[in-house]
């Protein structure tokens, strides 16, 4: 092992301990607000899981173009990545926010938060503010989260099925949905996945780059930290953010922030106007293992459960090691968008997905020609709808 990654263990396992300072940050740039600002509807729905935990949806059930004229609206469900929220969807406001752009054209939007971020910090019996309440990882996300959501949608508008959108972590715990329950394929007619993120094995985020070697490891820290929410310190962040990215000065700001230090912060596609916002509303928050499967994927390359550590993972799962998903199983029409710079979706491995899914079911698989398009671009880049949104649109209407 290299020093800078022994440093980078140390400081890493600083940051993920260190008292957060940023604890009870009480944002008011909240995805109601942004949504009220622009003049649309919104509405929150509560979804409670079949193991405890208490999450918050949001929902923008027409356009205020069209206002409400009573037609049935086909229904799309958007689920946002690691570290992030509903919020995503509406940052970048009517012309490019693809909750605002779909509400537009026509669709009953509801937008997913998974447990531990802004709006779902809430559980049947356990307080965030203690450890157990953090025993969960994006596997829970695939197997509780998305079941809940999504059944409550098509209860709550009486559809069969709905489309899916995801970015990121959105796509990981999809394929975990659909790998681990089968018989959603039902519930779901097509999904668009933005920066599909399955296998990791190529990931060039420099986070994972500094802490994958040893936070990855089976069982490594586990034990150590318990679970824990990951609130970055301010100050390790600075840290760490003014070591990784000091020759890009005009963007300092954002390399204090975990997400663009893990998604990249070098892409000429961002709006600077939307910085505030964004630093507002992420990082959204988390556990701490969502971060170590990822580094554990990083390590193995393997698309596959938690590792425990053989003798935990016997326990859990009655053989030594993880049980891998079954991506070639999936039978849900699959669209996939992705691109050449981006740091959590690599080309090679998003290949090894591409070429795994079973080519019936795969629609498209689009790689932008903007070679400078990173993991956080697809969310609010710079000309996002015509660079991707429509394609993504007309895509979600021919399915
Ligand atoms: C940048 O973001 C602001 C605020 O959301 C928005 O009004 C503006 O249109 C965006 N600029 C571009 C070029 O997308």
């Amino acid at each position: 092992m290299r020093l800078y990654q022994i440093f980078g263990v140390l400081l890493l396992a600083y940051v993920a301990m260190a008292l957060p300072s940023d604890a009870g940050r009480s944002s008011t740039v909240t995805t109601v607000s942004i949504v009220k600002q622009f003049g649309y509807p919104i509405e929150e729905h509560v979804v409670q899981t079949s193991d405890g935990y208490i999450l918050t949806m949001h929902r923008i059930p027409y356009s205020k173009q069209t206002g409400n004229d009573g037609s049935k609206r086909p229904v799309i469900f958007l689920m946002h990545g690691l570290l992030c929220s509903s919020s995503d969807w509406v940052l970048s406001g009517p012309e490019n926010g693809l909750a605002f752009l779909l509400s537009d054209a026509g669709y009953d939007v509801w937008m997913g938060n998974a447990r531990g971020n802004t709006y779902s910090r809430k559980h049947a019996s356990k307080s965030p503010l203690l450890s157990p309440f953090w025993d969960f990882e994006w596997h829970d996300i695939g197997i509780y989260d998305l079941p809940a959501m999504i059944d409550n949608v098509l209860y709550q508008t009486g559809e069969e099925s709905l489309q899916y959108v995801g970015h990121s972590q959105g796509t990981t715990s999809f394929f975990v949905l659909n790998t681990m329950i089968p018989r959603f394929k039902n519930r779901i007619r097509s999904a668009h996945l933005l920066a599909p993120v399955v296998w990791m094995d190529h990931m060039e985020s420099p986070l994972a780059k500094v802490g994958g070697p040893l936070l990855g490891q089976p069982n490594a820290f586990i034990e150590l930290f318990g679970n824990a929410e990951f609130l970055p310190n301010t100050y390790a962040m600075q840290l760490m953010g003014s070591l990784m990215c000091r020759d890009s000065s005009a963007v300092q700001a954002l390399c204090s922030n975990a997400l663009f230090l893990m998604g990249g912060w070098d892409s000429p596609y961002l709006n600077a106007t939307m910085i505030p916002d964004i630093m507002a509303t992420t990082p959204a928050g988390c556990s701490i293992n969502q971060i170590y499967h990822y580094l554990q994927e990083y390590n193995s390359g393997f698309f596959r459960q938690f590792d425990y550590g053989s003798t935990r993972n016997k326990k859990k799962y009655s053989i030594k090691t993880p049980p891998t998903y079954d991506v070639e199983a999936v039978d849900v029409p699959i669209y996939l968008y992705y691109s050449d710079n981006d740091y959590f979706a690599s080309l090679i491995d998003v290949d090894r997905l591409r070429y795994t899914l079973n080519p019936s079911i795969l629609k498209r698989a689009y790689r932008l020609p903007e070679e400078k398009w990173n993991h956080l671009d697809f969310l609010w880049g710079m000309g996002i709808k015509e660079i991707l949104y429509d394609l993504v649109m007309e895509d979600i209407a021919n399915a």
